[in-house]
């Protein structure tokens, strides 16, 4: 199809994990829009521009050859797709600001920034911006002001339209959201701009699940829906702990009152601690608004959602060393799982980090293995690479090892052979599953002391 053909020209700027998903799907159900996704990182664009995906996400590659090519373009020339997009949908990264006012909560605004001042250095014409990474309520306010800076008579409309996509689902996620959010300003020019947003997406998702507001509830919406997620995970973990005391089974407890359905059962399974890019940033940045407005009793009952899951990784890492009688010194220790959830590659803030670093500063011999994280893995550790080992075959990994503990709930480590694995290891032989995903009476009858999360330990001595 030639470019005339198209009906308009889309650009999203960020070929990360939301704008490349989001973009490909976005082509795949739209053929005639062009879509074409730029990025910094000119190696990340080359693999999106062979079959070898930057990211692991089941599906992924299936939904970007039906369009690339076609109508999906990537591309480091960030400037000419500027100039020729009508809508561009702006997909960086917003980490935790580690410097200066605001360090270790706010948003790090400096890439949106640099986004923002890029399309005003080179836009010819009016165009529609469109917030798709998460951000700080009020952002979309700066977004104007800055593009309204312009002497070139141009216009900006901003929308926000944050994305729900969760890791590992994000191709069906996107196929079939729950919803889509769209906030606009709420004038004649606003409501027309989130229009325009609103006809891509209905190419595909039926009408009703496409929510329209306020540009301000949506930038909102999308930290608390965070926020709300992280906040069920940090209460049965709270729950989890108590659990352990009392010889209550956690998940009898998470079915009992998730089977309510006020409460519902998803998002009820008790863990070593939330990970994920998202949770961590989304909700100190929640914090760090409600003390900038002077709401302190709200900032510090969000911040005790994360207090929570520090002490959960922390409640595993001391349960180990505990229950391998206090040292592990040159012990090997077997991790299954390094990504922060299953069925993706990425590790960011994985709970996995965190207990690697913990049993290396007591001297054990860590072996990781993961079916695809690996690589990111000796990324996360390079600075302490001498106390760990990569192994790609679980069998392998955990081979002469005094532990194994499960961190990651992929699908492969329910079904392995653990009486193999356990006749290979040091005796006693502990089995720490940090996801609750096996059956541990039967592990337990094996031969290994096993440690569950939320339930009372299955020793034999
Ligand atoms: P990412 O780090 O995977 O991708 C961001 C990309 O933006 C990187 O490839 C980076 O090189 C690129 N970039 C940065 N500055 C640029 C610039 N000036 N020009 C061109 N490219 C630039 O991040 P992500 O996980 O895709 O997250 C992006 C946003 O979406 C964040 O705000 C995040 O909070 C939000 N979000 C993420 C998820 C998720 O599952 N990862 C889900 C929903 C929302
Ligand atoms: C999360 C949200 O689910 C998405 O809606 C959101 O778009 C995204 O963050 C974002 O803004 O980045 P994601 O982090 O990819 O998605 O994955 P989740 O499935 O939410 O899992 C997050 C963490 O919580 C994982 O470490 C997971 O193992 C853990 N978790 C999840 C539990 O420990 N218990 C549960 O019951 C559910």
């Amino acid at each position: 199809m030639s470019n005339e053909n198209f009906i308009k020209n889309i650009l999203c700027i960020g070929a990360g994990y939301v704008g490349g998903p989001t973009m490909a799907m976005i082509a795949a159900k739209c053929p005639r829009y062009k879509v074409t996704v730029v990025d910094v990182n000119a190696e990340k664009i080359k693999a999106w521009q062979a079959d070898n995906l930057p990211i692991y996400e089941p599906g992924l590659l299936d939904v970007v050859k039906k369009a690339r090519g076609r109508n999906l373009f990537f591309s480091t020339d960030t400037e000419a797709h500027i100039k020729s997009a009508d809508i561009i949908f702006v997909s960086v990264n917003t980490p935790t600001k580690m410097y200066g006012a605001g360090a270790g909560k706010t948003a790090d605004l400096q890439f949106w920034e640099k986004t923002a001042r890029d399309i005003l250095r080179v836009a010819e014409s009016d165009k529609i911006i469109v917030e798709k990474s998460t951000l700080p309520v009020r952002t979309a306010e700066a977004m104007e002001r800055i593009l309204s800076s312009n002497g070139k008579g141009i216009r900006f409309d901003v929308v926000s339209n944050p994305e729900f996509l969760a890791e590992g689902t994000a191709i069906s996620d996107l196929e079939n959201p729950d919803r889509v959010l769209v906030g606009s300003k709420e004038t004649e020019r606003g409501r027309r701009a989130r229009e325009s947003i609103v006809e891509i997406y209905a190419n595909w998702i039926s009408r009703d699940r496409i929510i329209t507001c306020d540009i301000w509830s949506a930038e909102l919406s999308k930290l608390v829906a965070n926020a709300f997620l992280a906040q069920r995970i940090s209460s049965i973990n709270s729950i989890s702990a108590l659990c352990e005391k009392t010889e209550a089974d956690v998940k009898k407890v998470a079915h009992a009152i998730g089977m309510d359905s006020r409460i519902g059962l998803k998002f009820l399974n008790a863990s070593i601690g939330f990970g994920g890019s998202c949770f961590r940033k989304d909700i100190l940045n929640l914090v760090y608004i409600c003390e900038y407005y002077g709401l302190h009793e709200v900032a510090e009952y969000w911040e005790n959602v994360i207090k929570i899951n520090e002490y959960q990784e922390g409640r595993f890492v001391q349960k180990m060393i505990h229950a391998m009688f206090n040292t592990i010194a040159n012990k090997r220790i077997a991790l299954f799982g390094f990504a922060f959830k299953a069925n993706t590659g990425d590790t960011r803030e994985s709970p996995a980090i965190y207990v690697t670093q913990k049993l290396a500063e007591e001297r054990a011999h860590v072996v990781i293995t993961d079916p695809k994280a690996i690589r990111n893995a000796e990324q996360d550790l390079k600075d302490i690479r001498e106390y760990v080992e990569f192994e790609t075959d679980p069998y392998k990994a955990a081979q002469g090892a005094h532990a194994v503990a499960i961190l990651t709930e992929w699908d492969l480590f329910k079904t392995l052979d653990y009486k193999k694995i356990y006749e290979n290891m040091e005796k006693p032989a502990f089995l720490f599953d940090g996801r609750n995903i096996l059956d541990h009476r039967r592990i337990f009858d094996i031969g290994f002391n096993v440690y569950p999360i939320g339930k009372p330990p299955l020793m034999h001595f």
